[in-house]
C-alpha cells in the first residue's frame, strides 16, 4: 500500500508534505504534486501536514478520486523528485476545496 495524492492538490500545491517525508518520495509537476508507490514507505507523516486534505492512504482514497491511485504511479515515473518545501500559488487558498479541479491538471 501507499499514500496518494488526491484531487484537491491540484492549483493548491502546498508542499507541506514534502518536509516531513523521510523518503523523498514525492515528485512535482507543474501545479500537483504525487507519491510514487514504489518509494513510500506508509509512514502517514504527510497525511496530516496537507492543508489541503489532499493526501489519502490507498485504502482510504474516497470512491470518486480512485482515479488518482493510477496516477500518481505513471506520474511519479516522469516527474521530478521534490526534496524541499517550496512556496505555494499566490492563488492556492482560493482553490482550496473547489472540486472539478482534475480539469485544470497541468502535465
Ligand atoms: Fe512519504 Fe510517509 Fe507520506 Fe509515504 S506516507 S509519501 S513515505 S511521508
Ligand atoms: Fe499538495 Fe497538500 Fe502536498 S496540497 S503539495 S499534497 S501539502
Amino acid at each position: 500500500m501507499a499514500f496518494v495524492v488526491t484531487e484537491n492538490c491540484i492549483k493548491c500545491k502546498y508542499t507541506d508534505c514534502v518536509d516531513v517525508c523521510p523518503v523523498d518520495c514525492f515528485h512535482e509537476g507543474p501545479n500537483f504534486l504525487v507519491i510514487d508507490p514504489d518509494e513510500c514507505i506508509d509512514c502517514t507523516l504527510c497525511e496530516p501536514e496537507c492543508p489541503a486534505n489532499a493526501i489519502f492512504a490507498e485504502d482510504e482514497v474516497p470512491a470518486d478520486q480512485q482515479q488518482f491511485i493510477a496516477l500518481n504511479a505513471e506520474l511519479a515515473k516522469s516527474w521530478p523528485t521534490i526534496s524541499e518545501v517550496s512556496p505555494a500559488p499566490a492563488d492556492a487558498d482560493e482553490w482550496n476545496g473547489k472540486t472539478g479541479k482534475m480539469q485544470y491538471l497541468e502535465r
